[in-house]
């Protein structure tokens, strides 16, 4: 009897379809699965023989050949454990399929000993395969039917174990399982806002030129002067991640297992803050069974350096590549995965060893050459990634005190998601000013005459490098977008010039 089963594996975060062959004949007893898996699913022929037992239907002496094709990919996971147990029970006559489940469905789960049937990892991403392949929808662990519910336009079958499986197979009524609707969605929630930042407007401003651009910021400031504070705040100023964001970004949740019950899928923009000791794998991924990185799980949101200087030179030269291509590719012996790694940069650190060189005079106890030594720790391998630079002082003590209440977040990303609506359609949704091409530059920020002339002696003035003036050329663009104005002013430029001029390249 040949039988095939459907289910899917996934290299990154791309799914793709395994057909689980099932051959079973007379012969000498014997079970093998080939295919090219790793030791998770080798170890499924013996987690399914057991739980088959325990549940009523010890295997038959026959001999058993599983197949997971395209036997040319490596998988991994214990997530075909369900679809090979299944079609163990039909192939050996155990059960059968009169309503043609298993060519409709892609199955997904795995077993223990006992038959009840465990959560997995990648139900997103077998959710939209199963559409995109016509299917009916899926065969989902029941600890996965919240994740499972977000995937629009197909059916969901949910099952707690093999008492489950023998209802759905003699008892399935297709009217019965209910399309998924499209996906509602929750506002996003945040515990933070901009209202609870006390002055600073300068950085404040800065922020969300860099929200709005998306720009890659960096912050400098004394230890307490807030840098950790306003980072935080900014996925609250940036646009509703959009149902193309929000199913990208809960696919990289849902491979790497993290998504909860509570939030099947990621609707907030994601702020990840790797510590500056994090291994490089973790930050940018890899590893054995190559796994996405905080650059990955950064993606449509902001990734958070702080105490930038303090990054090894090796992984700050290893973000330079992936940020340039919004991409992250790692190498295998005898494949590649990509991962995608769209963030917002923002950066953190203190000016200088003790911290308090914008403090007033006599707070920093650095000498000369202790400055110059920490400036070129900052000046590392991405400071040319990034279009604003800001200094922060600590507020003084009247400003804390001040009762009242900033602008609160939902204000300013109004702002934002106007500035990027211009963006959106000069650049058809493929990216935001910060990303401009040399062509685009030249055909989005023309000068006037008298603004060329003007950007002449600021080149002189400030010894402003090629690199400097195009992002003051973006920066501009963003500013004038954020004030609704078509062409770029002296007001625009001279505001862009403020935020690159410390920066010393
Ligand atoms: N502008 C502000 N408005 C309100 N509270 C502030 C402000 N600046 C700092 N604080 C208070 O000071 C605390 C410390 O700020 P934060 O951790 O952001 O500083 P930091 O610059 O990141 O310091 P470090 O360099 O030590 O990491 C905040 O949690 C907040 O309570
Ligand atoms: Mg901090």
């Amino acid at each position: 009897m040949n039988l095939k089963i459907l289910s899917t594996s996934y290299t990154g975060i791309e799914t793709y379809l395994v057909e689980v062959e099932i051959d079973i004949s007379n012969g000498m007893p014997h079970f093998t699965i080939i295919g090219l898996g790793d030791t998770s699913i080798y170890e499924s022929r013996e987690r399914v023989k057991t739980a088959l037992k325990n549940i009523g239907f010890p295997l038959k002496p026959k001999k058993i050949v599983i197949n997971l094709s395209p036997a040319s990919i490596k998988k991994e996971g214990s997530h075909l454990d369900l679809a090979i147990g299944i079609g163990l029970l039909v192939g050996m006559g155990f059960l059968s399929d009169p309503f043609n489940i298993l060519k409709n469905f892609l199955i997904m789960g795995e077993l223990s000993l006992n038959g009840d049937i465990k959560s997995v990892k990648g139900i997103i991403g077998a959710g939209i395969l199963a559409k995109e392949l016509n299917l009916k929808g899926i065969i989902v662990p029941h600890d996965n039917l919240l994740e499972a519910s977000a995937i629009p336009n197909i059916k969901v079958i949910p099952l707690k174990n093999f008492k489950d499986v023998i209802s759905l197979l003699s008892d399935y009524s297709d009217e019965d399982i209910a399309i998924n609707p499209p996906p509602k969605f929750i506002m996003q929630k945040f515990e933070t806002d901009f209202a609870d930042v006390k002055g600073q407007e300068f950085a404040k401003r800065a922020l969300e030129i860099a929200a709005a651009g998306g720009h890659n910021i960096l912050l400098i400031g004394s230890p307490g002067s807030g840098k950790s504070m306003l980072a935080k705040r900014v996925p609250t100023i940036l646009p509703f991640m959009t149902i193309e964001e929000t199913i990208e970004s809960t696919k990289i949740y849902s491979v790497m297992g993290t998504l909860s019950p509570d939030t099947p899928l990621i609707t907030a923009r994601p702020f990840r803050s790797p510590h500056h000791t994090g291994t490089i794998t973790s930050i940018i991924g890899g590893g054995r069974t190559v796994k996405p990185g905080e650059i990955t799980m950064a993606h449509n949101g902001v990734l958070f350096l702080d105490e930038m200087s303090e990054f090894s030179h090796e992984i700050l030269e290893s973000l330079r590549q992936p940020m340039e291509d919004n991409c992250v590719s790692i190498a295998r012996t005898g494949f590649r995965v990509t991962f995608p790694c769209n963030f917002m940069l923002v950066a953190a650190s203190n000016p200088c060893f003790c911290g308090n060189l914008f403090e007033p005079s006599g707070e920093c106890t650095c000498s000369q050459s202790d400055l110059n030594r920490y400036q070129k720790k900052i000046s590392g391998p991405i400071l040319d990634r990034i279009d604003l630079y800001i200094e922060i002082k600590k507020l003084k003590d009247y400003e804390l005190l001040e009762e009242k209440v900033s602008e609160p977040s939902a204000e300013i990303k109004l702002r934002v998601e106007k500035a990027r609506k211009f963006q959106n359609i000069r650049f058809s949704n493929k990216h935001l000013n910060s990303d401009m091409s040399g062509k685009e530059l030249k055909k989005y920020c023309p000068l006037s005459l008298e603004n060329k002339d003007f950007m002449k002696l600021s080149i002189k003035s400030f010894s402003l490098s090629g690199r400097s003036f195009d992002k003051i050329l973006k920066l501009s663009r963003t500013i004038a977008d954020l004030e609704g104005s078509k062409t770029i002013e002296k007001i625009h430029l001279l505001e862009a010039i403020s935020y690159r001029k410390k920066i010393l390249f």
